[in-house]
C-alpha cells in the first residue's frame, strides 16, 4: 500500500512538474476541426454495438512492415517522438516522448504503448466483424487517420477498449482532439456509434 501511494505521487509530481505537453506541433495526422466534426457526426449511424460473432483480436492483424526494418509500431515512435534515432532494426536507442493523454514525458520507448485511437474491439463491435481480414489489417495500422498514437502503457491499459462514455484521457486540454479524433475515424471506416456515445460525443464538441 505504501509502495503504491508513493509510486502514485511519484506519476503525479511528473505529470504536474513537467512543462505544459506541447501536443499540438507532434507530426500526428491531421484531425478534423470541430465544426466539421459535429457535422460528421450528426451523418453516423446510431446502432446496437454487436458482439456476435464473438471479437478476436488475432482477426486485427499488426503490425505491418512499413518501410525498410521499421514496422507500424516503430513508424509511430518516430513520428510521434522528438530526437528519435533508432538501430538498424529501428529499434529507438535515443529520444522523447510526450504522452498527448496524460502528459507523461519519456526517453524510454519501451514504457509506451502505441494505442489505438479507437479500439480494435470498440472497432469490431460497431461494424468491423463485417469487414475483410485485409481491412481490418488496413485499420489496425493505419498511419494516415489519427487512429494510432504513442502514450504512456499506463493510459492505454486503463483505457483498455473503452469508449468515450467510459474512457477519455484525463489531460483535460487534450480531450477536444480526442473526441475530433474519434468521430474522423468513425466516419472515415463507417463505424456505428451508440447513442450513449452521441450523447457524450455531442456534449464535448459543443465546448470545443
Ligand atoms: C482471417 O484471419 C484469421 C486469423 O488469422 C484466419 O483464421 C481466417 O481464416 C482468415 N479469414 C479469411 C477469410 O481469410
Ligand atoms: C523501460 O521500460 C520498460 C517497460 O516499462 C522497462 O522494463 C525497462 O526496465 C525500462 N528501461 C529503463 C532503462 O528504464
Ligand atoms: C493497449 O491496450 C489494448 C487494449 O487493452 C491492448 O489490446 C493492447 O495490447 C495494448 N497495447 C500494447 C502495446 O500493450
Amino acid at each position: 500500500m505504501r509502495n503504491c501511494v508513493i509510486a502514485a505521487f511519484a506519476v503525479a509530481t511528473a505529470v504536474f512538474a513537467a512543462p505544459a505537453p506541447d501536443v499540438t506541433s507532434r507530426a500526428l495526422p491531421s484531425v478534423i476541426a470541430a465544426s466539421t466534426a459535429r457535422t460528421r457526426l450528426a451523418g453516423l449511424t446510431v446502432a446496437t454495438p454487436s458482439n456476435s460473432p464473438a471479437y478476436d483480436r488475432d482477426l486485427f492483424k499488426t503490425w505491418d512492415t512499413i518501410s525498410g526494418t521499421c514496422d507500424t509500431r516503430e513508424t509511430v515512435l518516430k513520428r510521434d517522438g522528438t530526437g528519435v534515432t533508432v538501430s538498424s532494426a529501428c529499434t529507438p536507442t535515443a529520444g522523447s516522448w510526450t504522452s498527448a493523454y496524460d502528459g507523461l514525458v519519456t526517453t524510454n520507448a519501451s514504457s509506451f504503448d502505441i494505442d489505438h485511437l479507437v479500439p480494435l474491439k470498440e472497432a469490431w463491435i460497431s461494424g468491423a466483424r463485417s469487414w475483410t481480414n485485409a481491412s481490418r489489417e488496413a485499420f489496425a495500422n493505419d498511419l494516415t487517420r489519427p487512429q494510432l498514437l504513442a502514450v504512456s502503457a499506463h493510459e492505454n491499459r486503463s483505457k483498455g477498449d473503452s469508449d468515450v462514455t467510459e474512457y477519455l484521457p484525463p489531460l483535460a486540454s487534450f480531450q477536444c482532439t480526442y473526441v475530433r479524433a474519434w468521430v474522423q475515424v468513425k466516419d472515415f471506416y463507417g463505424l456505428t456509434i451508440d447513442s450513449a456515445e452521441k450523447t457524450k460525443l455531442t456534449s464535448i464538441l459543443s465546448g470545443c
